[in-house]
């Protein structure tokens, strides 16, 4: 054996390796949390990165390992930064970095029960309880798969097969039956991904209007139905919000329950952000109905603090879960017809699956789901804190009233020209993000381009969200003054 491959196995340089990058990702988590003078998004454009990343590759091995571990915490966006305030991504809490350590070592990879048992068994504990802490009764479990995206796809590939009088997964896809999947217009896009994958076609995606809160309107789903099945097409499921990702606005659960009862159609909610409400005692009402949905995805790498991806796609009765893919696979199962629950590889688009359960498993025994209430109470709480800042302040005027932790706002502008307003909002988004002091989003609320922020950190606090309307401020007002000027000279 080479000298090589025994260096790369040595027990004692992991050990001494091991010790050195917690002890930087400590220094990292204190520096972030005491808002040092880090950068919250070390701003370079991908090009420059790229020739950086492109130098250091060919720098001396083994010697420059601890330099490359700070190089990769300080080039990197950080979400432990109070002033992180963008998109949906959590700051991991440190159990859960340590516990994803130990399963990437064990690498026990889960397709089937041998290759994965202690996190398969953690698995269906960890889901069995967030089934009951979101009011399924026992009937109800599921699976944790590699993101929101895979997560939504995989249930609406079991709604798919629940539908009478088909089976697709041996039949394919009949050009005579036109299928459809039913959805908020304000969806996220992985749903409308999900339906093309399945080969649906641009019938397939069946988008049900909004009210002004941005809600799906029911009665637009009762008059979309009606002309769906005028058109003879059948409905695979309805999907609700929970909540939608631009706005964080819930639809209605539990009217839409009422109508997918009553209409015999598959209930499917993204949960994706907003599912994790649901275990608050806060906030749980805007989940309401939550319980009655036939599934739910759930990521815990959005509201549940662990490291991406890992969602938890949940059945209200498993059994569903077992039709999804009627295939056969001798070399990993044997009887193909066996309700395993512990094969998981079965039941998921994945195979060979990485021990996701271990970190989740090892926060809810360490802390118990009180920890997800009060991170959820929290950052909830934050964002109407926040909008009452940005009432209160005649520079600024909220653009949808926050119902989670995602709060759009904007400087009050007298654009008329909305091609102008949106281009504003985008160079001061820009400006705020280059001055490393703060990370934002943007989005658009219809055609508006809006300032949007997602309270993901449990201590940003009033006082950076006050700095962070200055700071908006300055650049605005930056801006506009360059803009006049401009226009003095034309
Ligand atoms: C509502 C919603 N659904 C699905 C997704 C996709 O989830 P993932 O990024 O885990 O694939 C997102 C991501 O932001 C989301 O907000």
């Amino acid at each position: 054996m080479s000298d090589l491959l025994k260096r790369a196995y040595d027990p004692e340089k992991f050990r001494k390796q091991g010790h050195d990058m917690v002890n930087r990702l400590a220094d990292y988590l204190a520096e972030s949390l005491n808002r040092t003078d880090i950068p919250v998004y070390p701003y370079k454009e991908p090009d420059e990165r790229y020739k950086d990343w492109d130098r250091d590759f060919n720098s001396p091995g083994e010697e420059g390992l601890s330099d490359f571990f700070d190089d990769t915490i300080r080039d990197s966006i950080h979400l432990h930064h109070p002033r992180y305030v963008g998109h949906q991504v959590t700051p991991p809490i440190p159990i859960a970095a340590l516990s994803d350590m130990l399963s990437a070592m064990l690498n026990n990879g889960m397709a089937v029960y041998e290759m994965g048992a202690v996190s398969t068994a953690q698995e269906k504990v960890v889901m069995n309880e967030l089934a009951k802490e979101i009011g399924m009764d026992a009937s109800a479990g599921g699976m944790i798969v590699s993101g929101g995206s895979i997560g939504n796809l995989t249930a609406l590939l079991s709604a798919r097969q629940a539908l009478q009088n088909s089976d697709i997964w041996i039949d394919g896809n009949n050009s005579e039956r036109q299928l459809a999947i039913m959805v908020s217009e304000n969806a996220h896009y992985c749903v409308e991904r999900a339906s093309k994958i399945m080969g649906l076609g641009d019938q397939g995606i069946i988008k049900v209007p909004v009210d002004d809160d941005l809600k799906m309107r029911v009665p637009a789903l009762e008059k979309s139905l009606k002309n769906a099945r005028d058109r003879n097409i059948t409905i695979i499921a309805i999907v609700a919000n929970a909540a939608n990702t631009a706005t964080g606005t819930f639809d209605p659960l539990d009217k839409i329950a009422d109508f997918c009862r009553d209409e015999e159609i598959w209930f499917h909610i993204d949960g994706a952000h907003g599912g994790a409400a649901a275990i608050s005692r806060k906030y749980n009402n805007l989940t309401k109905g939550i319980e009655r949905a036939d599934s739910v995805v759930i990521d815990f790498h959005k509201m549940m603090m662990m490291p991406a991806l890992c969602t938890a796609v949940l059945f209200r009765k498993e059994n569903d879960s077992y039709q999804t893919f009627a295939q056969k696979a001798p070399y990993l199962w044997g009887d193909n017809d066996d309700k395993q629950w512990y094969n998981v590889g079965k039941r998921t688009i994945e195979c060979t699956k990485r021990m996701m359960s271990t970190k989740i498993y090892a926060m809810l025994r360490t802390y118990g789901f009180d920890l997800v209430r009060e991170y959820v109470d929290t950052t909830f709480d934050l964002a109407a804190e926040f909008a009452e800042l940005i009432y209160a302040d005649k520079d600024f005027r909220i653009v949808s009233e926050p119902a989670c932790n995602i709060v759009c706002f904007n400087y009050i502008d007298d654009f008329e020209d909305l091609h102008k307003s949106n281009a504003f909002v985008t160079s001061i988004r820009e400006e705020v993000i280059k001055s490393g002091r703060f990370y934002i989003s943007a989005t658009l609320v219809g055609e508006e381009m809006c300032l949007r922020t997602t309270l993901m950190n449990p201590f940003t606090d009033k006082k950076d969200l006050l700095e962070l309307l200055d700071l908006v401020r300055e650049f605005a007002r930056d801006e506009i003054s360059k803009l006049e000027e401009v226009n003095l000279h034309t």
